[in-house]
């Protein structure tokens, strides 16, 4: 492209049509922060009873700041709703997602709720086993394992490895064979079901690099090399559909495609496949135009839907299982700023956009410059009564693309020093947040009951320095 004289053509300021203009702009949006966030007496938010000030303070920023009980409550939350919605039939369990986000301390709060864990590469397993996590509880997914994970995993014990290719197969049946060990697998299949916000499109996402394909075949293939693999024990199907999905329409469509693989694995291969995985995916609550169901809206809804396929199928209803990531993490967490520059850019004739810079941006946040997802923000510090008005949060990158948030109504004085929080960032972050600009790593720290405690300590210039050793 040439390049030309940008202009006012390039920017908007007015708010976006789902923005509302807020009644009070400090008030924290019901459903947006974890469940024990509040302003205090003074106006500043605390969560779990810790004041953003006293982080800011102790911790520094930015931070993330993670809502122990919060975290929790929701691993919980799926777990027994699944269970519940299941207990009818063979039951399910429910896999916590670690790309989410993971560390010792979180693998040891899945243990103790009694989730699974789902990992996807060695660096996950390893966070898991240092941790003490049983192997037995472990699922391992990914598309292109290695040799090594593939034996570590074995020798770990782990309960499942979620086989996603035709040669994987092979892999895992020799390794397990030079190791001496059986291996439980589950196949993932590719339901040609892309779920979007609010629809999906039908066959159109075969095109892509997870599982074995339904439609094309490779799936019943699949199933009858596994039987034949000497050291591989097939456990059930898999199937994952997507991301921040919040009805149950794609799942629908997933169950009955893989429910009549496992129809016809049952007529013509004479096997029973009596588990069935159908993935994570639920959404959650980023701003106000997002409407997650509760886990147990979700879980009676796929239930009902499993059920009924299987009853026009004469199959049994399999024991099933879920890997939520985003919907456990997300909410639980905010990421504390400290604001610094603040520009109004003009933008020709009566427009204008104010940028309020923070001392983090697309290096511990990527998903608005990814996946032009859509956050929210509030003044944390303090209330203020100045007149609200749309602001862009950007981060302090090198980068034009480095927005936090696209756009938030801010209190007009929001100025240099004062504390920002963007809530719903416990999901793909920190797990996504990288060096860029040579910028460390912020910390994760949980509170609870007044306490704050690091699960992750920010990383420091001594770290980044320390892998430059040429
Ligand atoms: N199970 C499998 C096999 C998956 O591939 C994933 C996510 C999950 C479970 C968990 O999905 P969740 O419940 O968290 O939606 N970085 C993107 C999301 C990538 C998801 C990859 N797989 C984002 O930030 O939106």
């Amino acid at each position: 492209m040439r390049a030309h004289e940008a202009g006012a053509l390039h920017g908007n300021d007015a708010a976006p049509t789902w923005l509302p203009y807020p009644r009070d702009v400090n008030h924290l949006i019901d459903g947006l922060w974890s469940r024990n966030s509040a302003r205090n007496a003074e106006g500043a938010v605390e969560i779990a009873g810790v004041d953003v000030r006293r982080i800011a303070e102790e911790v520094g920023t930015p931070a993330f700041v993670l809502d122990e009980d919060d975290f929790r409550h929701r691993a919980r939350a799926f777990r027994d709703a699944f269970a519940e919605a299941f207990g009818p039939h063979r039951g399910a369990d429910v896999y916590y997602a670690g790309k989410a986000f993971l560390c010792g301390a979180v693998v040891r709060w899945v243990e103790e709720d009694g989730l699974g864990l789902d990992v996807c590469t060695g660096g996950e397993l390893a966070v898991a086993l240092r941790a003490g996590f049983p192997a037995e509880r472990i699922a391992l997914h990914g598309n292109n394992k290695s040799e090594t994970e593939i034996r570590r995993a074995l020798e770990a014990g782990v309960g499942r490895i979620v086989i996603d290719s035709l040669d994987e197969i092979e892999l895992v049946d020799d390794v397990a064979a030079r190791l001496g060990l059986r291996a439980a697998v589950m196949l993932r299949v590719t339901t040609g079901v892309e779920a979007h916000t609010h629809e999906f499109i039908a066959t159109a996402h075969e095109d892509q690099k997870f599982g074995l394909s339904l439609t094309g075949g490779a799936a019943f293939d699949a199933v009858h090399r596994v039987l034949q693999a000497p050291q591989l024990d097939l456990l059930g199907m898999h199937s994952h559909i997507g991301s921040q999905i919040f009805d149950t329409g794609g799942f629908e469509v997933a169950a009955r495609r893989v429910l009549a693989l496992v129809a016809r694995i049952r007529a013509e291969l004479d096997h029973t496949i009596d588990q069935l995985d159908l993935g994570g995916g639920f959404g959650v609550m980023y701003n106000t135009q997002h409407t997650p169901a509760t886990p147990e809206v979700l879980a009676a809804g796929i239930a009902r839907i499993v059920s009924t396929q299987c009853h026009e199928l004469e199959i049994e209803v399999p024991h099933m299982s879920f890997e939520p990531g985003r919907a456990i993490a997300g909410p639980s967490t905010q990421t504390l700023y400290s604001v610094g520059t603040v520009k109004d850019v003009r933008l020709g004739g009566p427009h204008h956009r104010v940028y309020v810079s923070v001392d983090g941006g697309m290096s511990d946040n990527v998903r608005t410059a990814l996946y032009d997802a859509d956050y929210s923000c509030l003044l944390t510090g303090r209330v203020s009564d100045a007149q609200p008005e749309v602001v862009r949060v950007v981060g302090k990158h090198c980068e034009s693309g480095d927005i936090v948030v696209k756009d938030e109504y801010l209190p007009s004085d929001v100025e240099r020093g004062d504390l920002i929080s963007v809530p719903v960032t416990g999901a793909y972050c920190y797990s996504l947040a990288s060096n860029y600009n040579h910028v460390p790593r912020p910390p994760v720290i949980a509170v609870r009951d007044g306490g704050i405690r690091t699960l992750i300590r920010r990383e420091t210039e001594d770290d980044l320095l320390g892998l430059d050793i040429g």
